[in-house]
């Protein structure tokens, strides 16, 4: 595959290329961060359970729908569905994954980006010791409370992800993620193996893995669906942009199976490096958001041996994979800024960085006490939008197109033109039409609470 196709748009340079980058996009804090977080909040395997079965058979599709849209329009979301032959009225999707994407998930991502920068060089300094006092969570709300810390190290966060995105697509993100991606998995299997030899650790592992059907409420299916959406990068277009960048020879399905599946390997290690290791400290799982930065640094400090290095490491795949999905969120504001305005990269990326660094000022201090929205801290409110309302909401519209409007451009693009094969296809479009909108406005209405 050439590194630009006949209209010099530029493309990745390799199958495997694009695939670490699909994958680096989706493998991100909320792999590391996130996922476990809600595990633990929602009462350990069931919460699992009900999240594999969401991804297998409303993420996976949606996936295929987006990488098709992508590559058939060749185009970044705000102009791909005109440029398909859609209406008008569908645009509103590119929008929205724009707006919602492009701009307010990646203000409040480049916050915890930073986090972890900061958590990096800690590890090495006051963290642990600290920790071991049990003041882990002072050292956290210290830390969001100094308004000059948080921002400074958003901003560099920020400035390292548009320095990749600079470098355009083959050379930028795909480079980097080549990288970083082999990296960061050596670094949890290490970090796996530290915890799962931990005395105790047994306990943890059956919270993980042994599924209490009991602890299911109509949010936990609102949290796993949200969770699966933000995890693979859908429902903002941003696998749309992805797809744009592919060549025509592309297998898309396998390229979506290859995707997702990275993407869930990912997070269940992730769970698996940390329960065993905060049930084996005697620690508490449903700590919420605060679990990897308040509830893990007191782990590491409990360990035998080696607690400052593990911490850093643990810190250092958090940043490795946050960069690789900031930089696809960034790619889809700055394909926006050079299809729409015609401004070249350097440009984009200039003026959307800023806008956006400035767009995340108030969730990085909203930690620390203000602003608020609605009586919730800034960043919870934003974090909740985005991955409570345009995440599933994108999805539900981006089904509804494909399954509806645009079905037989869809099955050109994932058989090539029939030249390849899609045995599943029929179940694809079973799900794309009916099962995952219906669960997706189900799980919607019934699990929206502010
Ligand atoms: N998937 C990324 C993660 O898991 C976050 C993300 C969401 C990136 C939406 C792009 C779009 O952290």
């Amino acid at each position: 595959m050439s590194d630009s196709n006949a209209l010099g748009r530029e493309q990745w340079g390799s199958r495997l290329g694009f695939i670490l980058a699909a994958a680096g996009s989706a493998i991100g804090l909320g792999n590391i961060w996130r996922f476990p977080y809600l595990v633990g909040k929602n009462g350990g395997a069931a919460f699992v359970l009900i999240y594999l079965l969401i991804t297998v058979f409303i993420g996976l599709p949606v996936m295929m729908a987006e990488f098709a849209i992508g590559r058939a329009a060749q185009k970044s979301p705000v102009v791909a569905f005109k440029a398909i032959g859609a209406t008008p009225c569908w645009s509103v999707i590119g929008w929205m994954g724009t707006l919602a994407g492009g701009f307010l998930t990646l203000s409040f991502y480049n916050v915890v980006g930073g986090w972890t920068i900061k958590y990096m060089i800690e590890s090495l300094g006051g963290l642990l010791p600290l920790a071991a006092d049990g003041k882990s969570g002072d050292f956290f709300n210290a830390f969001v409370s100094n308004p000059y810390g948080v921002v400074f190290f958003q901003v560099t966060f920020m400035a390292l992800t548009m320095l990749v995105v600079l470098g355009g697509i083959g050379k930028g993100i795909e480079r980097a993620c080549k990288v970083v991606m082999p990296a960061l998995f050596v670094i949890l299997i290490i970090l796996i193996f530290r915890s799962l030899t931990l005395p105790g650790a047994e306990v943890g592992v059956s919270f993980y893995l042994k599924p209490d059907l009991s602890k299911l409420t109509g949010e936990t299916f609102l949290d796993a669906l949200g969770q699966s959406f933000f995890s693979l990068s859908l429902g903002l277009g941003i696998m749309i942009t992805y797809g744009s960048y592919l060549g025509k020879e592309e297998h898309l399905p396998s390229s979506a199976v290859w995707t997702a599946s990275l993407d869930t390997l990912i997070a269940l290690l992730a769970g698996l490096a940390i329960f065993p290791a905060v049930f084996a400290m005697g620690l508490e799982p449903g700590q919420g958001a605060g679990l990897s930065f308040v509830t893990l640094p007191a782990v590491f400090a409990k360990m035998p041996a080696g607690g400052k290095f593990f911490s850093f490491l643990f810190f250092l795949l958090l940043f490795f994979a946050a960069i690789t999905s900031s930089m696809s969120l960034m790619e889809v504001s700055t394909a926006f800024g050079i299809e729409k305005f015609k401004w070249e990269r350097k440009k984009a990326v200039c003026v959307m960085g800023t806008i956006i660094v400035l767009l995340g000022v108030p969730s990085a201090l909203s930690l620390g006490g203000a602003p608020t929205i609605a009586g919730k801290a800034f960043f919870d409110a934003v974090e909740y939008l985005c991955n409570n309302v345009f995440l599933p909401l994108g999805s539900f519209l981006a089904c509804l197109f494909v399954g509806w409007v645009w079905l037989p451009g869809a099955r050109e693009e994932l058989t090539n033109q029939g030249k390849l094969p899609f045995p599943w296809l029929n179940a694809w479009v079973w799900c794309i039409r009916v099962v995952a909108p219906a669960a997706i406005a189900y799980i919607f209405v019934t699990g929206l609470k502010w």
